[in-house]
């Protein structure tokens, strides 16, 4: 089968195109390369995958004979509030409207990245789906933007959409400006690391194998119109995921403590019986095994360069 993967040369999109084309799909990958954080990395994540450079927000997908487009594409990162907010409307709803509307008109089913964002510091843990969406960062605002566009393309367009929300995901080639990123690349170069909060914020982390498995069964089996939490199963604090690195790692971190970033929840922790329950997904990866999976991708990395 043929699928557009969007955001293709980014973290979770590149793991995601390698596991189609793995699969003996067709794979046609769609990013433009947003200079948000080294484009190298973003050039190197798509080296071996097809992927056309095209701006979403302006252009339009070309989608025939395609059997499903993942969209991955955006501005991600909570911490979004100034000026910056721009980038935020126009790669996360101005694209996403054109994706959704050209989806639409094509008949093509859309999976869509959303964020556990949209549930700021959420009323309910583990947060299930129908939980009061209460984003705090203008980043989970427009994630939130882009579900309910999507399902104004689904009432008037018949578009066929499926919402997954993400939290925090990790992994090799884990975006830069995420914690476990800066973590693995401090204790691989030695150098502090800047601790937002005092750590006991917690994350459902999610190892992006999980993530790319949820993507796919969402994508062949998900009702159209779902909305799914994507999480992994254990949830962690930032001290905890800190205390498993070291140990990981036999090194020691050296800490720099800072306020906590404005847009940044207390905690996340995802209910996930409902894509259990629908298409038979739940993550496995324990987290100490991602974590190791990481850490070893970076060390490499850092080692070679
Ligand atoms: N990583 C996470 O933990 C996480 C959690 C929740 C949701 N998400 C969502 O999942 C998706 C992928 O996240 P990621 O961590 O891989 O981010 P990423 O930044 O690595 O990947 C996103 C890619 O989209 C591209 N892009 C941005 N605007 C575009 C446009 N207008 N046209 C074409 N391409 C464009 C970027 O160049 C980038 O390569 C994003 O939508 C993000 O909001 C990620």
């Amino acid at each position: 089968m043929k699928f557009v993967v969007t955001g293709a040369a980014g973290f979770i999109g590149s793991h995601l195109a390698e596991r189609l084309s793995a699969q003996g799909h067709d794979v046609a990958g769609i990013d433009s390369f947003t200079d948000y954080y080294d484009v190298a990395l973003k050039e190197e994540n798509a080296r071996g995958l097809d992927v056309q450079r095209l701006d979403l927000a302006v252009e339009d997908l070309e989608l025939d004979g395609v059997h499903g487009v993942f969209h991955l594409a955006g501005q991600p990162g909570v911490r979004s509030f100034g000026d910056v907010f721009d980038e935020y409307v126009n790669r996360n709803l101005v694209a996403s409207r054109r994706v959704f509307e050209r989806a639409a008109r094509a008949g093509v089913r859309v999976v869509f990245a959303s964020s556990s964002s949209i549930y700021g510091d959420a009323e309910r843990y583990p947060t299930p789906e129908d939980t009061e969406p209460r984003p705090i960062s203008p980043y989970g605002i427009t994630k939130l933007g882009c579900e309910q566009l999507a399902r104004a393309y689904a009432q008037g367009f018949g578009l066929e959409a499926i919402v997954l929300r993400y939290f925090t995901v990790y992994g090799p080639r884990q975006r830069p400006d995420m914690a476990v990123a800066r973590i693995v690349d401090a204790l691989a170069r030695g150098a502090p690391f800047e601790l937002y909060g005092d750590g006991s914020q917690s994350r459902s982390f999610t190892y992006v194998a999980d993530a790319v498995d949820g993507a796919i069964a969402a994508m062949e089996r998900a009702p159209a119109g779902a909305v799914y939490n994507v999480g992994g199963g254990a949830e962690a604090t930032m001290r905890e995921a800190i205390d498993a690195l070291e140990r990981i790692s036999g090194r020691t971190l050296e800490l720099l403590e800072r306020p906590v970033a404005k847009g940044d929840v207390r905690r996340t922790a995802a209910d996930t019986t409902a894509i259990a329950r629908d298409v038979g997904w739940r993550a496995t990866t324990p987290l100490d095994d991602g974590l190791q999976a990481q850490w070893e991708w970076a060390a490499n990395r850092v080692a070679a360069s």
